[in-house]
């Protein structure tokens, strides 16, 4: 019995070592050395190429080595019948809350605003309200945005969230569903994208959600770049619609060059680092999962196919 890796050249290389420390009594098989394939039972994998799953006869269980699965669900031969867990990882949902904090943050000091006055030597203070008075919406309230809302909270930001379903999440006003989305967007001067990419999200920020934003409203993606309708955003911001936007995440990664997102002042570009997976505590609890399933016991954060996350 083996596990197949797959990463990017660079992970994989932090991972090795990690993975003969953390699980020795396992054979690991490195992409794309895959010997054969009828020995893998495990595979441990982020966007692995189309086709590779499927190609191993005795897998039993497929861990993605991110939060999101959008990059299995993309491989039209993905083995649909085999079980898939997503990571769910404390370390990382830090990680994502530091980035929401900051990015909110730095909308709401209007930093956009006060670097372009540094550039032009310019001496002006702008009024400034407090985050008690600057409500902030995130869409996608699950394991990444709920943490992200405790902590936008304990700044002093009034935090609702919306979700698939409807929720009760002590201390936070909770949405759902379509009419859900509308209220959340009429209140919410800052929008949190933490939504995972499935064909029910795919494009939802769009120009129709930002005409429902108040007008001056602020965005945060660090979602999935397939959620913006990428044509849609400059003019929002060129026109006053939105005043400010941080991008994490983009529909082509990395960003192209010469893409007009890296030179617009009001957009702010990060490469797609907000939570990053953490080999030391990803393997962990990567390694807890295979070891439950191979015993038949329950394992945590199975991804539901018919809801696509
Ligand atoms: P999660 O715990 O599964 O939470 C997802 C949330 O989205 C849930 O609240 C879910 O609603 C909601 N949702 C899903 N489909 C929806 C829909 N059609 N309408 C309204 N709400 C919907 O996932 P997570 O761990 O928080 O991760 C979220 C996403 O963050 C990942 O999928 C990934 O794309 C992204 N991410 C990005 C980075 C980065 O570095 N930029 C890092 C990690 C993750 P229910 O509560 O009703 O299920
Ligand atoms: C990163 O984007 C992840 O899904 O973990």
């Amino acid at each position: 019995m083996a596990i197949l890796f797959r990463s990017t050249p660079a992970a994989t290389a932090r991972w090795q070592p990690l993975l003969a420390e953390l699980m020795p009594e396992h054979e690991f098989r490195f992409w794309p050395e895959v010997g054969d394939p009828a020995n893998i039972e495990y595979a441990m994998v982020w966007q692995p190429p189309p086709g590779l799953l499927a190609s191993l006869p005795s897998l039993r269980l497929i861990c993605g080595l991110g939060a999101g699965i959008d990059h299995l669900l993309r491989d039209p031969d993905l083995p649909r019948h085999i079980p898939i867990t997503r990571l769910v990882d404390p370390y990382m949902t830090d990680a994502m809350s530091e980035y929401v904090a900051l990015s909110v943050l730095r909308l709401h000091r209007q930093d956009l605003d006060y670097l372009a006055q540094q550039r032009a030597q310019s001496w002006e203070e702008r009024e400034q309200k407090n985050a008690c008075e600057r409500p902030v919406g995130i869409l996608g309230f699950g394991t990444l945005g709920q943490d992200a809302g405790r902590k936008l909270k304990a700044l002093g930001f009034p935090v609702a969230g919306w979700s698939r379903t409807a929720k009760e999440v002590a201390g936070f006003v909770t949405y759902a569903g379509g009419d859900g989305l509308d209220a959340l967007l009429a209140r919410s001067e800052i929008l949190v994208c933490l939504l995972p990419l499935t064909t029910a999200t795919e494009g939802i920020l769009n120009a129709g959600l930002f005409a429902r934003l108040p007008r001056g409203a602020a965005l945060v993606n660090a979602g999935r770049g397939g959620h913006l309708v990428e044509a849609d955003l400059i003019p929002a911001l060129d026109s006053g619609q939105l005043s400010g936007a941080v991008l994490d995440v983009f529909r082509e990664e990395p960003l192209p060059k010469g893409h007009p997102f890296w030179s617009h002042p009001r957009i702010i570009v990060t490469p797609h680092i907000a939570a990053e997976t953490h080999p030391p505590t990803a393997a962990a609890i990567i390694g807890d999962a295979i070891r439950r399933f191979a015993k038949g016991e329950p394992v945590a954060n199975l991804v539901d196919l018919a809801t696509g996350y």
